[in-house]
């Protein structure tokens, strides 16, 4: 990655913050995207070589502002090798308390922002005839649990858009790279969103007892730098995954039985 011009979006906090220093200590130049820009500054001042990085305040919902974002980064760089679709929101409410504009939101953030600056920022690299696309999905993405019908609705779209479009681009020299952690102690179960889109304001407790964003950064770096389809940055909640596909009714009646509930958000 030494070299490389890599754009994190959710670089203020979390995993993308550590993604940010993570790409930073291996010699890339970060471009740093989020709403909050202060944020995005104090992460910049602790990534070796700050003056090397560009903060990039940026809403992903905004996608019309998504064009000259794009510009802005071309024309400082000239180029983007690796994007990190990494900004999320996610959610803790029963689906029939939950607003369909808090089911909107959920899908403009974790889907549509991403959808929208991985086509912007395609053209570019398809020209090049290199590049990586990478994505922070969830283990949801693979599964659904109660409370986050929205989230893993939303995570499951995420799958099916890259998987298709690096069935499109891998011979065209782009990797396209999912990522499905598991529970990561960050600020997402704070975040999340309640039915009527007020703020969920807790830390739960399986987050709090996730793995450190460091650590889930690394994991999803070792896994860019081997261009693998997929990387699972997760602990024993990954066991979740193979038992939905070992045995779906079981899973599934685990699932019901609210025993796998505080699995991964
Ligand atoms: N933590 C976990 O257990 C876990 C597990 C599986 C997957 N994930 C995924 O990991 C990713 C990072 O989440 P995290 O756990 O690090 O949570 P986090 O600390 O809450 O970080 C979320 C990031 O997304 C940014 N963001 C939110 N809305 C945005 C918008 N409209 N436009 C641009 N940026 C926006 C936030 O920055 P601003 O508020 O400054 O905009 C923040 O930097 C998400 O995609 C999440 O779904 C997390």
């Amino acid at each position: 990655m030494d070299g490389k011009v890599a754009w994190v979006t959710g670089a203020s906090s979390g995993i993308g913050e550590a993604l940010a220093e993570g790409l930073a200590r291996r010699g890339a130049s970060v471009v740093l995207s989020a709403r909050r820009g202060e944020m995005l500054r104090e992460v910049q001042s602790r990534c070796p070589r700050s003056e090397a990085h560009l903060v990039l305040p940026l809403d992903l919902t905004d996608t019309a502002a998504i064009p000259a974002a794009v510009s802005q980064v071309l024309g400082h760089y000239g180029r983007i090798d690796l994007l990190i679709n990494n900004a999320g929101l996610t959610q803790r409410s029963l689906a029939i308390d939950t607003s369909l504009d808090v089911d909107r939101r959920i899908m403009d953030v974790n889907f549509f922002g991403p959808v929208a600056l991985t086509k912007a920022v395609l053209p570019k690299m398809l020209e090049r005839g290199s590049g990586q696309i990478i994505v922070v999905s969830s283990l949801l993405g693979k599964f659904g649990i109660g409370h986050r019908s929205a989230y893993s609705a939303s995570k499951h779209a995420v799958q099916g858009f890259f998987d298709s479009l690096r069935a499109e681009v891998h011979d065209r020299g782009i990797g396209v790279t999912i990522a499905c952690p598991g529970a990561v102690r960050t600020s997402a179960s704070l975040n999340a969103l309640s039915g009527d889109g007020t703020p969920h304001g807790r830390m739960d407790p399986f987050i709090e007892r996730g793995l450190a964003p460091s650590d889930c950064a690394e994991r999803i770096l070792r896994g860019i730098e081997r261009e693998q389809y997929e990387v699972y940055p997760a602990r024993l909640e990954r066991l979740a995954l193979l038992l939905s596909r070992l045995a779906p009714g079981l899973f599934k009646r685990c699932i019901r039985a609210k025993r796998l509930e505080q699995l991964p958000k």
